[in-house]
């Protein structure tokens, strides 16, 4: 039996309408007693209200919570502790940093208490962790991996005010196994996602941290296309993660952009494309894959569903990335994935990112 929290959210509608058009066994939860059981009523499923806080209490029958509640910094903690109090494997839809190193570093208390943790189970990350997978199975000693995307689709508030959240904490890459902070867009390179020649720069995408627990490569960088105005904006934001790192402005920008964004519509969902594009090197020969996905919201229902339902079939222990808890292949099983792409092996190296 699923639990999926924060099930009348942008997403959380969409994976709880998803799972209820699939037949899975589950119930719907979240703090808001009239969405949430509203909800409940329409699609038929037990519903659950209660905070984080009080996850430990509301439990009971449940397998598996998928949680769908973000800005996930502040809901994770409790449902965790909960899930490993109670056998309850957990996974979400996050893409924030700081969450998957926590769930990595509970990694041996999951493993005791029976628990699969798997965070990112969205299009943060599973495109970019399957294909991070792929190339390493391509090229196993492979010592620098670049991964990105190209998406040219809607925001939701929620996604905005995680966004928002974590502003303040600038850019991230991995070097030599170690994450470091860097500035916003540090690095820019020119990049085919699969449509052609596109201005990139790095961006502390989710696979900074997952990409080195699914294949051990120590050298991490994660871009996204951008225009060269949109490169100049995210550079001068530089001078702003101070004050985002000021909790009153934080809140008021996050309180606008739930005002303001409604999410992708319909239409956006279900006509999209996203091109994801990742490449290995060890120093001597590169290699670059590449997948096609459907637009980034439509990917995360999929991807998600579909993980929580394999959890409540069968789970590993401890902790997981996408690609590890089941197998780099997971992605081309969810609907209109088209990959992996494989290019020919190069043996022009690749310039260091590091
Ligand atoms: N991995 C990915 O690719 C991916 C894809 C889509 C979304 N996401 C992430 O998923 C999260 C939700 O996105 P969304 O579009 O569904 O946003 P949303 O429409 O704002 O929904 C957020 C949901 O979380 C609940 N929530 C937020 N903070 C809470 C708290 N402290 N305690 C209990 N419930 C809380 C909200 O309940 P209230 O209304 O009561 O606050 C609401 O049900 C965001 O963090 C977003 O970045 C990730």
């Amino acid at each position: 039996m699923i639990l999926v929290y924060g099930a009348y959210g942008y997403t959380g509608e969409l994976i709880s309408r998803e799972a209820a058009g699939r037949d899975l066994e589950f119930a719907v939860a979240g703090r808001n007693g009239t969405k949430t059981r509203g909800l409940g009523i329409e699609l038929d499923v037990d519903s659950r209200v209660f905070p984080p806080e009080r996850a430990g209490d509301n439990l009971d029958g449940i397998d598996v919570v998928l949680n769908c509640a973000g800005p996930f910094v502040d809901t994770y903690e409790p449902i965790v502790e909960a899930c490993l109090e109670t056998g309850t494997h957990y996974l979400d839809i996050t893409g924030e940093f700081p969450v998957f190193e926590a769930l990595a570093e509970r990694d041996r208390e999951a493993e005791r208490a029976g628990v699969c943790l798997l965070p990112g189970a969205g299009f943060d990350v599973v495109p970019t962790d399957c294909l991070a997978g792929h190339l390493h199975e391509r090229l196993p000693d492979a010592t620098h991996l670049r991964l990105g995307f190209e998406a040219n689709t809607g925001v939701s508030g929620g996604t905005l005010a995680s966004v928002i959240e974590h502003a303040g904490g600038g850019g991230r890459v991995r070097r030599d196994g170690r994450v470091e902070s860097v500035p916003v867009a540090a690095e820019s390179r020119t990049v085919d996602f699969g449509a052609g020649p596109r201005n990139a720069v790095t961006v502390p995408w989710g696979d900074v941290s997952t990409a080195y627990y699914t294949t051990g490569i120590p050298n991490v960088e994660v871009y996204t296309a951008v225009s060269p105005r949109l490169e100049r904006v995210l550079r001068a934001s530089h001078y702003l993660t101070g004050l985002l790192q000021f909790d009153p402005v934080k809140r008021a920008l996050q309180a606008l952009a739930r005002a303001l964004f409604e999410g992708p519509s319909e239409q956006t969902r279900e006509t999209e494309r996203v091109f994801v594009w990742g490449e290995a090197s060890n120093g001597e020969r590169s290699v670059t894959s590449r997948l096609v996905t459907p637009e980034t919201y439509s990917l995360t229902v999929d991807a998600a569903t579909s993980a929580a339902a394999r959890l409540d079939a069968e789970a590993p222990t401890g902790y997981h990335t996408p690609a590890a808890a089941f197998d780099p292949g997971f992605v081309l099983e969810l609907d209109g994935v088209d990959g992996f792409r494989d290019e020919s092996v190069s043996d022009a190296v690749s310039p260091d990112p590091a």
